[in-house]
């Protein structure tokens, strides 16, 4: 065989090699695509069942990951609403599920185009939340101490005795990454707290407050 025709014969198995590698990634690319389809269409379901049997009154609503809902009380998630409940969504408070928590006689209620990340509300009075209002990853929003602040009462009782009081969120109010917002406080509508704050103070509207304890950082 002449060298000639050999560099041709190598030349064309490199380029039949290069052809399957294309193809191969192509058809991994496709299996991948059609496995995350098919998560997505388990968790959809799986939700359904969560949202159906826990009777929570919903919209047309976007959830990404698997909800914890926990309702003897009255639930309510308004149309356009986003909740990611994953690692895979938002890196940011991905090892916490969304969950929320809703006890006898208590009202949550979630406004229209609301973005919720990884974050748990515990609802034992009520928790009113209005509309395009983003709480970023990881948030804590408890209307309750959970425990009695008298140790008598705790150690006889550690679940009862607990102070509640409402809360509520105003309509574009925006919720920096692993903040806790406690009982009684209200937060004024556009207002923005900064990541990682404790809110325990009533927060007026247009406002930006940050910290432990959370105090006011500036107007809008
Ligand atoms: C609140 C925030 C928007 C302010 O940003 P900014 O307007 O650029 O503010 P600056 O960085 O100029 O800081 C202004 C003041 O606020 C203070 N501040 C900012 N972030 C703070 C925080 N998280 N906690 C406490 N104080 C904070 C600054 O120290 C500064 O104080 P000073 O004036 O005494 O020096 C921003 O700091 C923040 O927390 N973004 C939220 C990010 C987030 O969690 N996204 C969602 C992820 S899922």
């Amino acid at each position: 065989m002449q060298r000639g025709e050999t560099e041709g014969l190598k030349a064309r198995a490199e380029c039949q090699e290069q052809e399957q590698k294309q193809e191969d990634g192509n058809f991994l690319k496709q299996l991948a695509s059609a496995l995350r389809q098919m998560l997505f269409l388990v968790q959809r379901l799986i939700n359904i069942v969560i949202l159906k049997s826990s009777q929570t009154d919903y919209g047309r609503i976007h959830i990404d990951g698997i909800l914890t809902i926990m309702n003897s009380g009255r639930f309510s998630i308004g149309a356009g609403t986003k909740i990611n409940s994953s690692k895979y969504k938002n890196i940011i408070g991905g090892d916490t599920r969304t969950a929320f928590i809703i006890h006898k006689n208590a009202v949550l209620r979630i406004g229209e185009n609301v973005r919720i990340s990884n974050s748990t509300f515990q609802c034992t009075k009520s928790i009113i939340i209005g509309d395009h209002v983003m709480i970023g990853g990881s948030c804590k929003i408890w209307d309750t101490d959970f425990h009695s602040l008298d140790p008598q009462v705790r150690a006889a009782a550690p679940n009862e005795g607990y102070r509640s009081c409402d809360i509520v969120i105003e309509s574009n109010v925006f919720i920096g990454g692993f903040s806790i917002i406690l009982k009684g406080v209200t937060i004024g509508r556009n207002s923005v707290v900064a990541a990682g704050s404790v809110v325990t103070r009533n927060i007026p509207a247009n406002e930006v407050w940050g910290g432990n304890p959370a105090k006011f950082l500036r107007k809008l």
